[in-house]
């Protein structure tokens, strides 16, 4: 039985006393769908939003990570760090973090080696560009973002990875993949997985889509066979649009 999560991506929102107040109205609202519930505050408001989580089932993850232990390397944060705080949890590849800060496959798989080893789990971003979907390009976007990523790990690590599909051109523009869109795409990833892996490993990891999802559309998406979860932008920074999308992935 592959795990139900909705994880709320909150980017670069909300300030202490705003996590704070939105962390409280969260704790208010009832998961009626027994989904997994992943939130990420900035760095500098994970320790808070851990320690007000805390004896909820509200988990809190980061948004990105670096590749390296310890150091001199200024501004980043490592997984060592993030455990320190009690964050188990991180999401890496997001498309604003590819575009913006160049990050490449080759930097996310060292990303990736480095959560896993610290014991994390890894919430796994990917997804294609609008002019990829028009060129027919979005499968093999997708299948190479993936391999040059993750197929370098056995298949135990999985056990760690979290995937989610996030179409560059449905995040944070109000356009959202169909959900028959986000099936096409979810089975062929599972397709991938089963022939570079096993059947076994495929049907096992959660996939989940991400753009431009809300209470609104949701049901529908999280009905699909393969979809199993989301990660929200714009929708989590409200409790009551957060929990929408969480009970709708019953
Ligand atoms: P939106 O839900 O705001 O489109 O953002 C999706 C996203 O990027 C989640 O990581």
């Amino acid at each position: 039985m592959r795990q139900k999560i909705v994880a709320g991506n909150w980017k670069m929102n909300k300030n202490l006393a705003e996590t704070k107040a939105l962390i409280s109205d969260l704790k208010a609202e009832e998961n009626t769908s027994g989904a997994r519930v992943i939130i990420t505050p900035s760095f500098v408001n994970l320790a808070l939003a851990v320690s007000e989580t805390e004896g909820t089932a509200i988990e809190v993850a980061a948004q990105n990570m670096s590749q390296y232990n310890a150091g001199a390397y200024t501004g980043e944060v490592s997984a060592a760090m993030l455990k320190s705080a009690g964050v188990n949890v991180v999401i890496l590849g997001h498309s604003e973090r590819r575009a913006y800060y160049g990050e490449t496959d080759s930097l996310l798989a060292e990303k990736v080696d480095k959560a896993l080893a610290e014991g994390m789990e890894v919430i796994f971003c990917f997804g294609e560009e609008l002019e990829e979907r028009k060129a027919d390009k979005h499968y093999d976007v997708v299948a190479s973002q993936i391999s040059n990523a993750l197929y370098h790990l056995g298949e135990d690590a999985f056990k760690n990875i979290i995937l989610a599909y996030e179409p560059v051109w449905a995040i944070g523009t109000g356009e959202t993949a169909t959900a028959e869109q986000a099936q096409e795409m979810h089975f062929f990833i599972r397709k991938t997985l089963a022939d570079k892996y096993s059947a076994a490993l495929a049907e096992s990891v959660s996939i989940l889509y991400g753009g431009s999802c809300k209470p609104s559309n949701a049901e529908e998406i999280f009905s699909k066979e393969d979809v199993d979860g989301g990660l929200i932008g714009g929708a989590s920074l409200k409790a009551a649009d957060f929990f929408g999308v969480v009970n709708a992935n019953k």
